[in-house]
This record gives structure tokens, sequence and C-alpha cells, in this order.
């Protein structure tokens, strides 16, 4: 095997996200929906290896490899050829970047409403600015990440923040300590977040829909990191929509809520379901419970809020912010 130039190759973990509120409104005239969002990264982590290489490709290996694609659509693929043809005007790089290998080992659930594909995107622009050492700072990075998909600027950032407009506008939300959760991952198919946000306008068809707005119970538990509180604050707009696909879901809440969760909701567009619990123990309580009660699904047990997209050595240490 020959060795791998490190100056050639850069590493970045990444996070998934939930939803922690999820507040819809009217679709606009480009197809996107209103909407007011706290999103929170957590401990699940995809690692994007990113390397000089003669021609543009991606490959993904790890538990969840087989449901990404590994042709042009890949958003990290897409990621990382916007970022070479924006690199001269933005970074005054004197040529245009080459082509780059990705390589995605896959955490984050896909299809499951933790923004995986797009956090993947993430960490290909931050693994891309390193490689080819643009300079550039990841608030500059933000403006591609937005075209790229609403979900990505919040992935550069990580932590918990508001996401409004289509959630790609991100501002950070005060909140200290880490609180604990468990999720339960569908082991079948998951859900295209285009057909939720469908079924939503299907669900809300002749009604006229309220702007999205923010509840200040949500904020202020957040501030004070009150599981109790934060748990009865969650909510999500697109729960009834994911749970008209997936009736599944509802015996999946009600099991985790009959077992002591201080708090459930769908994430995001779903399928994954997130457990609020108080302590580490509690959660592994918890995952205990549904393991054996079942429905049938993966269990993890996560905290957050965690960092957004950074590059990190071979051992996985982070480098810099
Ligand atoms: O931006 P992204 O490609 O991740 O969004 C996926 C899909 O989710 C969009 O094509 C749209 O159908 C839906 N969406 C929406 N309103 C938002 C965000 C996403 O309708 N604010």
């Amino acid at each position: 095997m020959t060795a791998v130039d490190p100056a050639l190759r850069v590493t970045v973990r990444v996070p998934g996200k939930i939803n922690l509120e999820l507040s819809v409104g009217p679709r606009r005239e480009d197809g996107y929906h209103e909407l007011v969002t706290v999103f929170q990264a957590v401990s699940v982590y995809d690692r994007v290896m990113v390397q000089a290489a003669d021609e543009w490709s991606v490959r993904a290996v790890g538990p969840y490899a087989d449901r990404v694609p590994d042709t042009e659509d890949n958003l990290a693929l897409r990621a990382a050829r916007l970022l070479a043809d924006r690199a001269v005007e933005m970074a005054g790089a004197g040529t245009r970047p080459g082509p780059v290998a990705l390589t995605v080992e896959k955490k984050i659930p896909v299809a499951a409403g933790m923004a995986g594909g797009s956090a993947d995107a993430a960490a290909a622009l931050v693994g891309c600015a390193e490689l080819w050492d643009l300079g550039v700072l990841r608030d500059d990075l933000e403006p591609l990440a937005a075209e790229l998909g609403a979900d990505v600027p919040f992935l550069l950032h990580g932590g918990t923040a508001v996401g409004s407009g289509r959630g790609d506008d991100i501002s950070p939300v005060l909140s200290r300590g880490e609180v604990h959760w468990v999720l339960w991952v569908t082991t079948g198919d998951g859900l295209a977040t285009p057909a939720v946000f469908a079924e939503f306008d299907r669900l809300h068809e002749g009604q006229e829909l309220d702007l999205p707005s923010l509840s200040p119970q949500l904020v202020s538990a957040l501030r004070r990191m009150d599981p109790d509180a934060i748990g009865t604050a969650l909510r999500n707009d697109l729960q009834p929509a994911a749970l008209s696909l997936r009736p599944d879901l509802q015996e999946v809440l009600d099991a985790g809520l009959d077992l002591g969760a201080r708090g459930a909701l769908v994430s995001g567009s779903g399928p994954t379901v997130a457990f609020l619990v108080g302590s580490q123990a509690e959660a592994l309580d918890l995952s205990m419970g549904l393991a054996a009660r079942g429905p049938a699904g993966d269990i993890l047990r996560v905290t957050g809020p965690v960092g957004g997209a950074a590059v990190v050595d071979s051992r996985g240490a982070r480098l810099r912010l």
C-alpha cells in the first residue's frame, strides 16, 4: 500500500442534527416553506475524507453506506465542485483547484430527518477549503452552504441555533451544559423530505397558514437547560405529516413516553424519533426499555449540543474550530 501524503488529505468530522422545534408556515413561490426551527447538533458523526485525485468521485463506507449515492447528485460531491468553481473569486486562488476523491464514513442515519446528506456537504466544504488552503472563514462558506440546501449552513456551525427563512438563516441560541437524547431510527425505508412537506401541504389544503414563530418557552428552557421544560416545549409541525406517511411512528412515540422520556418528537421530516431524558442513566434505561419492547429500530444515545463540521487529525482529535 502506498502512503498518502498527509498534505494531500484532510479529514472532517461532522454531526447530525435534530429539530427541537419546527414551526412551518406557508409554501413560498420558490417551492420552499417559510419556517422557524431550533436545530441542535448531536453526537452522532460522519467523517468525510477529502483527498486530491485525478477525477472527482465519492464513495461511502460504514453502517448506512449502502443508502448513499455515489453519483453526481451526491450532495458532498456537489459541495466540493461548487467550492472549486468559486475558489478563484472567493479566495483569490490562482487557478481552479483540481479534483478530489471523497470518502464518507456514514454513521448518521440516512433519510432520517437528521440532515446526514447536508452534514456531509458542510464537511466537504470545510475539508476542501482546508485542502486547497483557501484561507476562508467558516462564515465565508455560508452562502455556498445555503445554495446546497436549507440545513447545510447550520451544520457548518453546529451547537444550538435558530434557523429561519428556509431554515438557512442561522443565529445561535444561548444554552449552557448538555442534554441527553435517545434516538429511535428506523431499520426500514426512510422518509424523503419533499414527500413529507408535500403531505404537510395536503393536510393543510385550503387553510390560511400563520407565519411561523418560535415558542418563548423553548428558548427560556434552553437557557436553563431544564430537561422537563425543554421536553414540554418540543414541537414539530411536520410530525402529523410524518405520522400520516408512517403511522407506526405513533407506537414508537407512545412507547418512549410510557417508559419515562421527558419529551418526544419526530425529528425534522422524520422518521427518526427523539426522546429527551434527564441523564446518562435515564438514557441507558430508556434505550434498554425500547429495545426490549420494540417497535424494532436502531437505538442511539447521543448528547447535544456539539460543534459543527471540524477538521480532525487521523485519531479524531479536533484541530480547529
Ligand atoms: O434544501 P433541501 O434540499 O435540504 O430541501 C429538501 C426539500 O425539502 C425541498 O426540496 C422542499 O421540498 C422541502 N423544504 C421545504 N421548505 C423548507 C426546507 C425544505 O419545503 N424550508
